[in-house]
């Protein structure tokens, strides 16, 4: 089986960030590609300074100063995908969550990476087949779906693509819980488990408040104390940012053609104002 020593994140966005800060602080080294010097500043400044990072890790007691400080030195950064895949291991894939651009990403980093690196990606709702299909190691092709924010998050979806060998899933399932994360495995399936579940309830309550049967804060209020949820349906929509819940919700209606993922109309009216939820300042709740 193939060790993993050294991993390469493309994308060092929210997502790729955090990811690379759980592999640090687990003991990899790790190299993170964007698009830019200030796309890479960004990512840095997340991994030390983010509500998520190191530094508040030290805050809370839960790292030392100097754990923190070598889990920081593990990661460099570059804008070059070359470079950074050249001795990896495993490549995880963090871009946006747009086919032709994951496809791209997948030509480039299958002609540079070492021939038995494994090539993950950390897409929401994407099909892995699909990735897979770009590149001549299809066998090799794998979901890797951490959750946000990935330094908080048990969860890791690890997807099968239609091609992905029981090996590759197998490196990655045990990775994961080398992280300390909960690995769950599942076949490559719209939305996979938990967003293919979970953005049900949270459209339903969108149609709820769209057609005035309730205000925002008594249907979350309903869903935390009558269902133990610890966070109510519409602020989760806001944490999870408006725009990627429509961007979610589009793909498993056209993927499945369940009704149920239709985005509501409302949805769509506050994400085209601007509205995005937590990370904008407002969404369904008002945050400044
Ligand atoms: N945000 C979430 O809640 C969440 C949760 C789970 C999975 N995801 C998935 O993770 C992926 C990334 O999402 P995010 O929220 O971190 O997005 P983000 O916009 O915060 O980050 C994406 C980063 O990728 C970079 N990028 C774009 N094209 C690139 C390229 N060709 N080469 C290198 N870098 C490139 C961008 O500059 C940006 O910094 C998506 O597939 C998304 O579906 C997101």
């Amino acid at each position: 089986m193939v060790e993993i020593r050294r991993v390469a994140i493309i994308g060092f966005g929210t997502m790729g960030s955090g990811i690379a800060q759980v592999f640090a602080q687990a003991g990899f080294k790790v190299v993170a590609v964007d698009v830019s010097e200030d796309a890479l500043k960004r990512g840095l400044s997340l991994v030390w300074e983010g509500p998520y990072g190191l530094k508040k890790a030290v805050e809370k007691g839960r790292l030392t100063e100097e754990q923190a400080r070598e889990a920081f030195s593990r990661i460099s950064v570059t804008t070059s995908i070359q470079e950074a895949v050249r001795e990896s291991d495993l490549v995880i894939e963090a871009v946006f969550e747009d086919l032709e651009v994951k496809r791209k990403v997948f030509r480039e980093v299958d002609a540079a990476a070492p021939p038995n690196a494994i090539l993950a990606s950390n897409t929401s709702t994407l099909s892995i087949t699909a990735l897979a299909a770009v590149t001549k190691r299809p066998d090799k092709v794998v979901g890797m779906h951490f959750f946000n924010p990935p330094q908080v998050m048990k969860l890791v979806e690890v997807v099968k693509g239609f091609l992905t060998s029981d090996e590759t899933v197998e490196v990655v399932r045990s990775l994961a819980e080398r992280l300390g994360k909960v690995p769950v495995v599942c076949k490559d399936s719209p939305g996979f488990i938990a967003n293919r579940i979970g953005v049900l309830p949270i459209l339903e309550a969108i149609r709820l408040y769209e057609s005035g049967v309730a205000t925002a804060s008594d249907i979350d209020q309903a869903m935390k104390l009558g269902y133990n949820w610890p966070m109510g349906p519409l602020e989760l929509a806001d944490f999870i940012g408006l725009d990627v819940l429509l961007g979610i919700a589009e793909i498993l209606y056209r993927e499945t053609g369940n009704q149920a993922y239709h985005p509501p109309p409302l949805l769509r009216r506050l994400v085209a104002a601007g509205y995005l939820g937590r990370k904008s300042g407002r969404g369904f709740h008002v945050y400044r």
